[in-house]
């Protein structure tokens, strides 16, 4: 868990979301100090391998977020986790989806102190296309009501935290305060369409929110360095607040 003398910048989970190695490492070496955590996703580890964490691990030390999003049987989840035990990373999604069974079988065969984070419900996906894959209307007339039942379950099955968007952040962390929440869908500025799930870092924070995935918004600025330095601005102000 994230202590209370933890610097702001801590929070910032940056997506490498490239294809290449050397892109990768660009970034690490640029964000390096700037943000707190470098998420691997499919796209990067499908392109390169296991081999980008360990050129990873030479140019920083920070945490190392192997966003895989894991969905699979439970024998084949407990396999697959005992071999990211091994890559030297800090977390490893698995999705909800997967069954009890299989997140139980996570946690269970997680050591070297990889911790297992739940993914829901993607949050490109809207009511209509919960209803097209067969969710009943009732359970997703409010998604945060599907993603708080799925919430439970990856509590109750013993997964260290959880990916969820800011505005479902709140009632989760009321709930089960020691999950560690991982809010996706930030945009620097305040979000006029309610309907498009994105929030301020300063109001995720605020919500409960103790790390946030922030890709493009750095990726795209003019300056990413000084994009970083607002964010943890904007985060030490809602930590502040929160006191
Ligand atoms: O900030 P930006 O939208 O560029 O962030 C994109 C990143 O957030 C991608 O790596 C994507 O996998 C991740 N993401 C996530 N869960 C979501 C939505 C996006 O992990 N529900």
């Amino acid at each position: 868990m994230l202590s209370n003398s933890s610097k702001p910048q801590e929070r910032i989970v940056f997506p490498l979301d490239v294809s290449t190695q050397e892109e990768a490492l660009k970034w690490v070496e640029r964000l390096n100090g700037l943000v707190g955590v470098f998420k691997i996703g499919l796209e990067l580890f499908t392109s390169c391998g296991p081999g980008i964490i360990e050129e990873i691990k030479k140019r920083t030390d920070h945490k190392i977020f192997l966003d895989l999003k894991l969905y699979d049987i439970p024998n084949t989840i407990l396999r697959t986790i005992r071999v990211i035990s091994n890559l030297g990373v800090d977390w490893i999604t698995v999705h909800t989806l997967s069954g009890s069974e299989a997140l139980k079988n996570a946690v269970n065969s997680a050591y070297n102190n990889l911790k297992i984070i739940a993914v829901t419900i993607i949050t490109s996906l809207d009511r209509a296309d919960l209803m097209e894959l067969g969710f009943n209307s009732e359970l997703v007339r409010d998604t945060k009501e599907l993603v708080f039942k799925l919430a439970q379950i990856a509590y109750k099955t013993g997964c260290d935290g959880i990916v969820c968007s800011a505005k479902e952040v709140s009632k989760i962390k009321e709930i089960f305060p020691e999950f560690i929440t991982v809010v996706p869908g930030i945009r620097l500025e305040e979000s006029k369409d309610d309907q498009v799930r994105v929030s301020t870092p300063y109001e995720a924070i605020l919500a409960g929110a103790d790390y946030l995935v922030i890709g493009r918004p750095i990726r795209e600025a003019f300056s990413p360095e000084k994009v970083c330095k607002t964010i943890a601005g904007q985060i030490k102000k809602a930590l502040e607040e929160k006191k």
